[in-house]
């Protein structure tokens, strides 16, 4: 009997809503059947304003996708992501219980229940429980404690909470067009899953999926997670600057944007031209290429000096050795390497996705790494709590433990 399953990741953002469906074998391994996209309808800076409209695109974008990879599909996993992410560092002490004080999962799996304990309020849900590190009778730069000797140990975590209201109206969307949420992960860490290589996350790595209406970022040093959150600025705010200033519809402006423009005015020609369309008959434009950049520049300038305020309100120290990583539609517009260099002064490249099984390799870009990345963390979340269950059932410690795993993997994924 074949234990493969049917997987589907569900981003629904500010410009485009795009579903992915896989196929994962009992070894963890994805296959993906099909990706489809349909433009958003209904969301705004990443948030659902419009219930209905919502539920039509996710239904014609996931009968789409059903029917590309001939599949049926019944519960889905999608990203929240936007400015309502929240990452709160928190920390867990307990006592070793066993006589000989090796620590086992059960010990775990008490520390980060501490960790999680705090007052959470009313309008928030912790979507993540991400372990930073563990000490061992004050010990840090722990990553695996388990068979340690001691007689404390401490977890340090991040918690990302999210707006209990927003993640409601999605489930809400999702159950309206009758699939069940399988579970719910933050845009951000979804992009780390399909980005980061462990050795960036090592270095440290600041990653940035600048979107339609949000950017979302997430940071990493020496391995883990220290920021998680977003802003409320995006590509589209780029796109409106420009019909705005040059008193052009919405639809020419993103045409001369993903054609011309440029958001690092150094790296521009000053004797370049280009051509601007116009609408209904009126003969085209011309004009300097550079005075294109003077208009998009100082958005993108705004969007990055945001991030790295954030960055610094949260107190976010640390080396950034793997530089700054940019996804998302946004991403793709010239100039964005330059100037996020110029910016965080830290070298600066462009993400792609990893290159699944199954995947056309048109995917293999910066727009898709979220709901390919949604996918990735739910396939290494059933991994990771098979292979601990089955080693849980091995532990002399904690024999009862195995039954807990599976609530264990859900808080710390
Ligand atoms: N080639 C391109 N050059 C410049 N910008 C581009 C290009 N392609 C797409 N974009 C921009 O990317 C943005 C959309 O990105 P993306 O599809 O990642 O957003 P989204 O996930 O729907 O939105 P969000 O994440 O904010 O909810 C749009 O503003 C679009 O103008
Ligand atoms: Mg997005």
């Amino acid at each position: 009997m074949s234990l493969d399953r049917v997987m589907v990741g569900l981003d629904i953002g500010s410009s485009w809503v795009r579903a992915v469906i896989c196929t994962i074998d009992s070894d963890g391994n994805l296959m993906v059947d099909s990706v489809c996209e349909r433009p958003s309808e209904g969301i705004r800076q990443g948030v659902i304003v419009n219930i209905e409209q919502t539920i039509k695109t996710i239904t014609s974008v996931i009968s789409e996708a059903e029917l590309q990879a001939g599949a049926d599909v019944s519960s889905v996993i999608i990203g929240v992501g936007g400015n309502h992410i929240e990452g709160v560092p928190s920390q867990g002490v307990v006592g070793i219980n066993a006589k000989d004080q090796e620590i086992n999962r059960e010990d775990i799996f008490r520390s980060l229940e501490v960790a999680r304990a705090f007052e959470l309020p009313l309008d928030r849900e912790i979507l993540h429980t991400l372990v930073q590190e563990f000490k061992v009778d004050g010990r840090g730069g722990i990553k695996d404690p388990i068979d340690m000797l001691g007689h404390r140990l401490e977890s340090k975590v991040l918690i990302v909470t999210a707006s209990s209201s927003i993640c409601q109206n999605a489930r809400k969307c999702i159950q309206r067009a009758n699939f069940q949420v399988q579970r719910l992960i933050s845009q951000q860490i979804a992009d780390a899953e399909s980005v980061l290589s462990l050795e960036e996350k090592e270095m440290g790595t600041i990653l940035i999926n600048i979107g339609g209406g949000t950017t979302n970022m997430v940071a990493y040093t020496s391995g883990a997670p220290v920021y998680t959150g977003g802003i409320l600025l995006g590509g589209s705010h780029v796109t409106n600057d420009i019909a705005y200033l040059l008193n052009k519809p919405k639809i020419i402006a993103e045409e001369v944007k993903q054609q011309y423009g440029n958001c690092h005015i150094p790296s521009v020609d000053p004797h370049e031209m280009i051509i601007i369309p116009q609408v209904g008959n009126l003969p085209s434009i011309k004009m300097p290429k550079k005075e294109l950049s003077k208009i998009i520049e100082p958005r993108m300038a705004e969007i990055f000096s945001l991030l790295q305020v954030e960055l610094e309100k949260k107190g976010v120290r640390g080396s950034f050795g793997g530089g700054v990583v940019l996804v998302g539609g946004g991403a793709l517009l010239s100039g964005a390497t330059e100037l996020a260099s110029e910016i965080f002064r830290l070298p600066s490249r462009i993400g792609f996705p990893e290159a699944l099984h199954g995947l056309d390799r048109s995917y293999i870009n910066p727009k898709y790494t979220t709901v390919l990345g949604q996918v990735m963390s739910e396939a290494k979340r059933i991994k990771d709590t098979s292979s601990s269950a089955n080693n849980a059932k091995r532990d002399k410690h904690a024999p009862t433990f195995s039954k807990k795993v599976k609530g264990f993997f859900r808080t710390i994924f």
